[in-house]
C-alpha cells in the first residue's frame, strides 16, 4: 500500500458511510488572525462545531495540509515533523462515540491491516477541577470491541482532552474543547528507553508507542466559570496520515514511508551520503526533507521567505535546512531540487504545487542565494563568540551567554533567524540573549518580529463578539471602498481581532484624506440604518449573476454562502439609501444586525506593495448584551 492509497482508501470508507468528501484548506488560514497556521484538521471546521451550519451536512471527511511551528526543533528523531497531513472525519451534531470507535477500529484492523495486537487505546479519565466526568462509555466501547482492560488506559487532561490550547485552564473563553479516545500503535522492536521513565506506556516519549489516531468528541466550549455545553455534540477525528502509513509498515522510522522516496533519493544524489549511514546523517536528511516540504506547501499557499508572520516561518524553515545541508557538505544550491521532489511526490494529491511550482523555485532560489552568501561567515563569527562566551573553568560566571548584541549581529548581517544561533548555542552547552535580541532589534526597527511572537504566543482564534462585530465591518468596509475608489478594489487579505480588523485590497495609488472621510462616514450611515444581516445558500454562479462579490473562485465549493447586509433579494447598489448595502461569498459568521457594531474609525492606511493596500480601522462596539446575535439563515 502506498501513502497515497492510505488516503484514499479512508476517504472511500467514510464516503461510504454518508460522509461528504471536502479539500484541504489553506495552511494560511482564512478569516482568523489569531493563529497563523492550520495546525489541525478541525482549525477549517471552527465555525460549524460551535453550531453554524455546514453547506455540505452533518457528516464530513478529508486529509488536511497541517504545518505546527512548535515541533520545528524537534524535527531530527524518527517521527516528528512540522508539515503533516491529518485524516479527518467529522460528525456536526449526527452520530458520536458508538459508531466512531466501532468505525476507527475497523478501518485500521480490515482496511489497513494492522494487527490489534499491536493497538493500545487512552480514555478520559475526567477532571474534577474542572467538573468534567470520566469518560467510561468510550473504555466500554473499546471493550466491546475485544480490547482487554489492560490495554485501555486512562489519562487526565494533559493527554486525553483535546482543544487549540490544550488542557482546560489554557483555553480562552469561547473556545471549543472536549475529551478525546486516542489509538496508539506499539513498534515491539523498538526497546523501551528509561531516560523516559521506568516503565513504558502509551504515551511515554521513547518510540515505542506512536499515536495514530485520536477521536475528540466536542460537546464543550469554554465560558467565564466552566464549560458549557456546545449547541450539538461533535466528533471531530483526526489522524496522522504519515504516522499510519509508518504503523502499516510497521516501520518507526517515518521518514520511511513512501512519500519520502524521491526526496530521499534527491538528498542522496546532491550529499553522496546514505540516509541510515550514521545518526548524523539521518538527522540532517529528516530536517531538510521535513523543511523543505513543509516550505513547498507553505510558499504554494502564499508565505513567501520574508521577516514577517507566517512568511518568517518559511525563511526559519529554509534557512535551518541550509545550515543541516552545510552538515552533510552540500556546498551547491539544492533546495529547489528537493521542491522539484515534494512536488513530484504530491503530484495526484495536491496538483496545486505542480501549477505553482515555477513560483515555488523561483521563491526558493531566492532565499538559498541570500543565505548561502553569508552562512559560512556568520558560521565562523558564532564559533568566534562560542570561544568568547564559554565558560572556563574556574566557573566564569559571565560566561554561557551569547548577548544580545552578538545574536542581533548575527541576524543583522548574516541572516541567522534567533532561532537558529539558540539552536547552535545549545550544541555547544551555551544560552542566547533572547529577551535583549528582541529588545535590540524593536530598537532598530527593523522588522515586526516581535507582532510574529505575539501573535503566536496569543496563539488562538477567538470567536468573541467583538471579532464577530470586526468581521461585518470588514463588509461594510469592502462595500464602501468599492463605492468610493471604484469596483477595481478587490479585497486580497483580512484580518480581525477584538481590538482591530486589517484589510488588504487592490488599489492602485494612496487613498486622499477626503476619501477616507468619505469611506467611513458610508460604513457609520449603514450601521446607523441597522441593516439585518443573513445568509443564503447558491452555486458561485447564482452569485455571480446576482452581482455578489467574492474575489478567491479558486477557494469556492460550487455553493457557497452568501451574507446580505440589508434585503437579501435586492441586488447591493452604490446608492445610500438603496436596501441593501452589501453581498459578499463568506463563510461568516457575522452579527444579526449592523446597529450592534457602534462605530469604526479608519486608523490607518499603507501601501502593502505595488497596487496593494492596507487599512486598519477600529470598531467602538455600541452598547451591547453578550451574547450577540448571529446572522441566520434566510431561504
Ligand atoms: N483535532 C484533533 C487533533 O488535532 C483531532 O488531534
Amino acid at each position: 500500500m502506498t501513502t497515497a492509497e492510505l488516503r484514499q482508501k479512508y476517504l472511500d470508507f467514510f464516503a461510504a458511510r454518508g460522509h461528504i468528501i471536502v479539500p484541504s484548506s489553506s495552511l494560511l488560514p482564512e478569516n482568523d488572525p489569531t493563529t497563523l497556521f492550520t495546525g489541525s484538521g478541525m482549525q477549517p471546521m471552527i465555525p460549524y462545531l460551535l453550531g453554524e451550519t455546514h453547506p455540505k451536512g452533518k457528516r464530513l471527511a478529508d486529509s488536511q495540509k497541517c504545518f505546527r511551528t512548535q515541533d520545528i526543533e524537534e524535527v531530527g528523531d524518527n517521527r516528528h515533523t512540522t508539515f503533516f497531513e491529518m485524516l479527518g472525519n467529522w460528525s456536526l451534531g449526527d452520530y458520536f462515540k458508538r459508531e466512531q470507535l466501532p468505525w476507527l477500529f475497523e478501518f485500521l484492523t480490515k482496511e489497513l491491516g494492522i494487527p490489534r495486537e499491536r493497538l493500545w487505546v487512552t480514555c478520559f479519565e475526567g477532571d474534577p477541577a474542572h467538573n468534567l466526568p470520566k469518560d467510561t462509555e468510550s473504555a466500554k466501547i473499546w471493550e466491546n470491541l475485544g480490547f482487554s482492560k489492560e490495554r485501555i488506559l486512562f489519562y487526565g487532561s494533559k493527554n486525553n482532552w483535546w482543544s487549540r490550547a490544550g488542557e482546560p485552564e489554557k483555553m480562552p473563553s469561547g473556545e471549543p474543547g472536549g475529551p478525546d479516545s486516542e489509538v496508539f500503535y506499539e513498534f515491539t522492536q523498538v526497546q523501551h528507553d528509561p531516560k523516559f521513565g521506568d516503565k513504558c506506556h502509551p504515551n511515554c516519549d521513547c518510540g515505542r508507542f506512536l499515536e495514530i489516531a485520536n477521536s475528540v468528541f466536542m460537546e464543550y466550549r469554554k465560558v467565564a466559570d466552566g464549560f458549557a455545553p456546545l449547541p450539538r455534540k461533535n466528533v471531530d477525528f483526526g489522524g496522522g496520515l504519515e504516522r499510519m502509513m509508518a504503523a502499516v509498515l510497521d516501520n518507526p522510522d517515518i521518514f520511511r514511508i513512501d512519500i519520502f522516496d524521491p526526496l530521499r533519493a534527491t538528498l542522496e544524489r546532491v550529499s553522496r551520503k546514505k540516509y541510515g549511514q550514521s545518526e548524523e546523517v539521518n538527522k540532517a536528511f529528516r530536517v531538510i526533507m521535513d523543511h523543505l516540504r513543509a516550505a513547498t506547501f507553505l510558499i504554494a499557499d502564499g508565505a513567501h521567505p520574508s521577516n514577517k508572520e507566517q512568511g518568517y516561518f518559511t525563511r526559519r524553515l529554509m534557512r535551518r535546512a541550509i545550515r543541516y545541508a552545510h552538515v552533510l557538505g552540500i556546498k551547491d544550491q539544492f533546495c529547489e531540487e528537493v521542491a522539484r521532489s515534494v512536488v513530484e511526490a504530491y503530484r495526484g494529491a495536491y496538483p496545486n504545487l505542480a501549477e505553482s511550482q515555477g513560483l515555488i523555485v523561483e521563491a526558493m532560489k531566492k532565499e538559498e542565494d541570500k543565505f548561502r552568501k553569508t552562512l559560512i561567515r556568520g558560521l565562523k563569527v558564532f564559533e568566534g563568540m562560542v570561544e568568547h562566551n564559554s565558560p572556563r573553568p574556574p566557573l566564569n560566571l559571565r560566561g554561557g551567554v551569547i548577548s544580545a548584541k552578538d545574536a542581533f549581529d548575527l541576524y543583522q548581517s548574516y541572516g541567522f533567524p534567533l532561532e537558529m544561533t539558540q539552536e547552535l548555542a545549545r550544541e555547544k552547552g551555551l544560552a542566547v540573549d533572547g529577551e535583549g535580541f528582541l529588545e535590540a532589534q524593536k530598537q532598530h526597527q527593523a522588522i515586526s518580529r516581535q507582532g510574529v511572537a505575539r501573535k503566536f504566543h496569543g496563539g488562538l482564534a477567538d470567536q468573541s463578539d467583538k471579532t464577530i462585530m470586526g468581521h461585518t465591518a470588514t463588509h461594510l468596509l469592502h462595500a464602501a471602498l468599492r463605492r468610493v475608489l471604484g469596483d477595481h478594489v478587490k479585497q486580497s487579505g483580512s484580518n480581525i481581532t477584538p481590538e482591530r480588523l486589517r484589510f488588504d485590497f487592490t488599489h492602485p495609488t494612496a487613498i486622499t484624506k477626503t476619501e477616507l472621510a468619505e469611506i467611513e462616514k458610508l460604513i457609520n450611515a449603514a450601521i446607523a440604518r441597522d441593516y439585518p444581516v443573513s445568509w443564503q445558500e447558491m452555486t458561485v454562479d447564482e452569485a455571480y449573476k446576482k452581482n455578489v462579490i467574492g474575489f478567491f473562485p479558486e477557494r469556492y465549493d460550487e455553493v457557497v454562502k452568501v451574507y446580505s447586509i440589508g434585503d437579501p433579494d435586492q441586488a447591493a447598489s452604490a446608492d445610500p439609501q438603496a436596501p441593501t448595502f452589501s453581498q459578499e461569498i463568506c463563510g461568516g459568521p457575522h452579527v444579526a444586525r449592523t446597529g450592534i457594531i457602534g462605530q469604526v474609525r479608519v486608523a490607518k492606511e499603507e501601501a502593502l506593495g505595488v497596487g496593494l493596500r492596507r487599512i486598519k480601522a477600529v470598531v467602538e462596539p455600541g452598547s451591547f448584551n453578550s451574547p450577540v446575535d448571529i446572522a441566520p439563515r434566510r431561504e
